[in-house]
């Protein structure tokens, strides 16, 4: 069979789509009368087609670097494919059926699946199996035909190797960190202009879950400017990006000129921001407004090592997160009341951490205890946070610096500054699925990523 397997590159579609978001946004009438809604409706849809048709035509295609498969054994639930390089992987058939190439099984435009639970047999056996270097057919006990690639197969085999490279490609292993780490620097200019730059800063968030941008420019939307160069500014009630300085009347500790102890930014959100851009403008001149970082991942680790009740009292605890209050600024909601409730350490399935939420002003005096309870979680976070303190490191930002960090990993605090002082940041927020989804596109149009 001529079977040529292709992966198909679509350059530009992302930028592309989000550009006519942008220029619809524009578009909206302030009056939102229902005429202009109808008008902007009818207009998005006809601008995406004339995007889809530039897209379609930018669309670059590579040949993949071919697995052929080089024999098949049939048992009862599986088909066992040999693959060329020496591999070799049962392929369950009821994972095939599923997965049926075919255009009444899956749409090669939408990328997805159209075949429904509700037909498929989960005892579904295979007929007929015919195999050469290329590809696998089958027919199947439903009457059903299907044909797979070699390469795609290769790809999804049920290996070590194969299941840890789409692990990477899903997310990147993180490499924990103690006090005597430096966070990487990156020219802010060079980031904006060159995706090679780019790239190298997403790979560093995502393992080392830092790094400092430099050369930033004295404007108040840097973060947020750099932010949609990336993608598109996670909001919260502080609206797209929020003055940190002293205000009279604040709705926050953060904007006041205490002192804060390391902490996560707004786990009073469920969905906690992926990425805090921290832009420091101008920098209290003399002792005060230091910043101290630290890895919660490591801390995390450490505790679970060392303390295991103290870590088992984190991890399967809920705490309350609540922020409540009034407008400062008229970009930030009129008003706000915001409860939230997770662990402390946040693990998945694998019991790996996945998520750090710290904040003494922001954790809530309720809690959902009984009260023999309560004395041994104190204790639990107390250790934690000693953890983290000695595995810290500080430093003072200078006028032009811009931290980022992973806000469900990695804390930051800062000292307490005089109240009078002119110093200013601005923080604003990016969330991981944009970041990690830049990061796979731009490895992809690199030629760093040929996913089948
Ligand atoms: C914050 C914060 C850091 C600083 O606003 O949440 O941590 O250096 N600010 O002021
Ligand atoms: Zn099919
Ligand atoms: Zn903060």
């Amino acid at each position: 069979m001529a079977y040529r397997p292709t992966a198909r590159v679509l350059l530009g579609g992302v930028a592309a789509f989000r550009n006519v978001a942008t220029q619809q946004v524009r578009q909206i009438c302030t009056k939102n009368c229902i005429n202009c809604k109808t008008t902007r409706s009818l207009s998005l849809a006809s601008k995406a087609w004339q995007q889809h048709q530039v897209k379609e035509k930018e669309a670059v295609e590579f040949p993949v670097p071919g697995v052929p498969i080089s024999s098949t054994q049939v048992s009862k639930d599986s088909v066992t494919v040999k693959f060329g390089d020496g591999s070799e992987s049962p392929m369950p058939y009821v994972w095939l059926r599923d997965n049926c190439r075919c255009p009444d099984c899956y749409s090669n435009d939408a990328l997805g699946r159209k075949y429904l639970l509700t037909d498929l047999d989960v005892d579904v056996q295979a007929l007929d199996i015919q195999s050469n270097d290329e590809v696998l057919n089958i027919k199947w006990s439903d009457g059903h035909v299907s044909e797979y690639p070699a390469e795609w197969l290769h790809a999804r085999a049920f290996t070590p190797t194969a299941r840890a490279l789409r692990r990477k490609i899903y997310a990147l292993p993180r490499e924990p960190w103690g006090s005597n780490h430096k966070l990487r620097e990156f020219d802010y200019e060079a980031m904006k202009r060159d995706d090679k730059v780019l790239l190298e800063w997403l790979l560093t968030i995502e393992t080392q879950g830092s790094a400092m941008l430099k050369n930033v420019p004295d404007r108040d939307v840097a973060g947020p400017e750099m932010i949609e160069h990336i993608a598109f500014v996670k909001q919260s009630h502080y609206g797209p990006h929020s003055p940190v300085i002293n205000r009279p009347n604040t709705n926050n500790v953060a904007f006041t000129n205490a002192k804060l102890g390391m902490h996560n930014d707004l786990p009073q959100y469920e969905q906690m921001p992926g990425i805090i851009f921290i832009h420091c403008l101008k920098q209290h001149v003399g002792t005060g407004g230091e910043s101290v970082v630290a890895d919660g991942l490591f801390g995390a680790e450490l505790l679970r090592r060392e303390h295991p009740e103290a870590f088992q009292i984190l991890t399967t605890t809920d705490s309350y997160f609540w922020d409540k209050g009034h407008a400062n600024f008229s970009w930030e909601m009129d008003e706000f009341y915001k409860i939230s409730k997770f662990p402390i350490i946040t693990l998945n399935g694998n019991q790996e951490v996945t998520r750090i939420a710290v904040n003494n002003a922001i954790r809530d005096s309720y809690l959902d205890l009984p009260s023999n309870k309560v004395k041994k979680f104190y204790e639990a976070m107390k250790l934690f946070n000693d953890i983290l303190y000695a595995n810290s490191s500080t430093f003072k930002m200078d006028s032009g610096d811009l931290m980022t960090l992973d806000n469900v990993r990695c804390l930051h605090g800062r000292e307490g500054y005089e109240a009078f002082s002119d110093r200013h940041i601005e923080s604003s927020y990016l969330d991981w699925d944009e970041a990690r989804c830049r990061r796979r596109r731009i490895q992809e149009k690199l030629g760093l990523l040929r996913t089948v």
